[in-house]
């Protein structure tokens, strides 16, 4: 018999009477108002968890559409096993301290390693997974749904996700799978917090019948609101005094004022980068990964989302990119890869670096 939290029984008495009485489910927001959550997303976990024990079947992109199932074996209410897992396996798992993973490049599922780190511990984490099977990565494959759950689970409130992905073309047809892993990542609970482009500013002409594709989607996603936002700066055009429009009186005259042109504004959410050899990063070793995302990528992410002493994580990391940047900029990493090859070279890339001690 699958046990229930006390809160989760109570999320479901809740659901249950509502459906009785209304007859339609309530809404995330409903629920939310209900037990006064911060979060949307807390109802979110509450809903996925109820759904992954069989107790609540819930249809992927409608609103209002949870439903209880009528035979589900009804657990005991408290005493209660207060763990869970948002991942494939139905037994609690017992998490260990985060302090176990930390400044670690770990060779394993990535899945399977974060089903032992505990919730709420990880600031940002910055990654790319294989794309459509686009490339051989050693013959290895990955579980998309386990790893966003997981994934969800692991990041603290206010933390971040960066989801760097292209998409596969076949017989000339995008694969969109990007779009369809960005959606399965807000029914999950993460928020789009933005949609950004990774440009690449050098790239092969490919398609003859279509134009050089020299983009990546980076989903930005939250985890409730980001706690830490450091926007970066570019400088502008024009700076220094001008001659500036200001608001139109009655006369309907459009007057002109000496103002001050700001010298710096944000940036933009395209964000470009040149690739290969010292444009991803001047590091020959890393081209032994055949996918490597740009080292300032990495960095501008960390910058953007986290404080010193955050901890960055990236749970495919190749090469080992986003730990190396996390490390130059003085926050805690853990990376995971399934290849052993990639790995070590990861392990090889920071040592060269200075950047690995142990
Ligand atoms: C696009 S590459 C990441 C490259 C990285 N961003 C970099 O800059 O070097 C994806 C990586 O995912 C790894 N991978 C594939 N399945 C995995 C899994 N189940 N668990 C952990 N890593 C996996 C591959 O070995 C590959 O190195």
């Amino acid at each position: 018999m699958l046990t229930l939290t006390k809160k989760q029984k109570l999320f479901l008495d809740y659901i249950t009477k509502f459906i009785e009485k209304n007859g339609y489910a309530p809404s995330f927001e409903e629920i939310k108002k209900h037990f006064k959550l911060s979060a949307k997303s807390t109802v979110h976990q509450h809903i996925s968890t109820l759904t992954e024990k069989g107790f609540l079947n819930k249809e992927h992109y409608k609103a209002r559409a949870i439903s209880v199932v009528q035979d589900a074996p009804l657990s005991p209410t408290p005493p209660y096993t207060p763990t869970y897992s948002y991942g494939y396996k139905e037994q609690p798992i017992q998490h260990e301290k985060i302090d176990n993973f930390l400044n670690k490049i770990i060779c394993g599922d990535a899945v399977e390693i974060m089903e032992k780190m505990p919730d709420y511990s990880i600031d940002l984490t910055v990654t790319s997974p294989p794309y459509d099977e686009l490339r051989n990565y050693n013959g290895y494959h990955f579980n998309f749904e386990g790893m966003a759950k997981n994934l969800f689970r692991v990041t603290k409130n206010g933390g971040m996700l960066v989801w760097v992905v292209g998409d596969k073309i076949k017989n000339g047809n995008k694969s969109l799978t990007s779009f369809k892993q960005a959606l399965f990542f807000q029914e999950i609970g993460f928020n789009v917090h933005d949609v950004m482009i990774y440009k690449k500013k050098n790239t092969p002409f490919m398609r003859t019948n279509a134009y050089t594709n020299c983009f990546e989607f980076m989903f930005v996603l939250s985890k409730g609101r980001p706690k830490i936002f450091n926007p970066l700066k570019v400088k502008t055009m024009r700076q220094g005094q001008e001659m500036l429009p200001f608001n139109k009186g009655a006369d309907g005259i459009n007057k002109k004022i000496l103002g001050e042109l700001k010298s710096e504004k944000t940036k933009t959410n395209i964000w470009e980068y040149a690739v290969g050899l010292h444009g991803t990063t001047s590091d020959k070793i890393a081209f032994e990964h055949p996918a490597i995302f740009p080292e300032k990528l990495a960095e501008d992410h960390i910058i953007s989302w986290t404080k010193e002493g955050d901890i960055v994580f990236d749970p495919m990391c190749g090469s080992g990119t986003t730990c190396k940047m996390a490390i130059k900029n003085n926050r805690a990493y853990i990376g995971c890869d399934i290849s052993k090859e990639y790995v070590d070279l990861t392990n090889h890339r920071l040592k060269a670096q200075g950047l690995r001690l142990f």
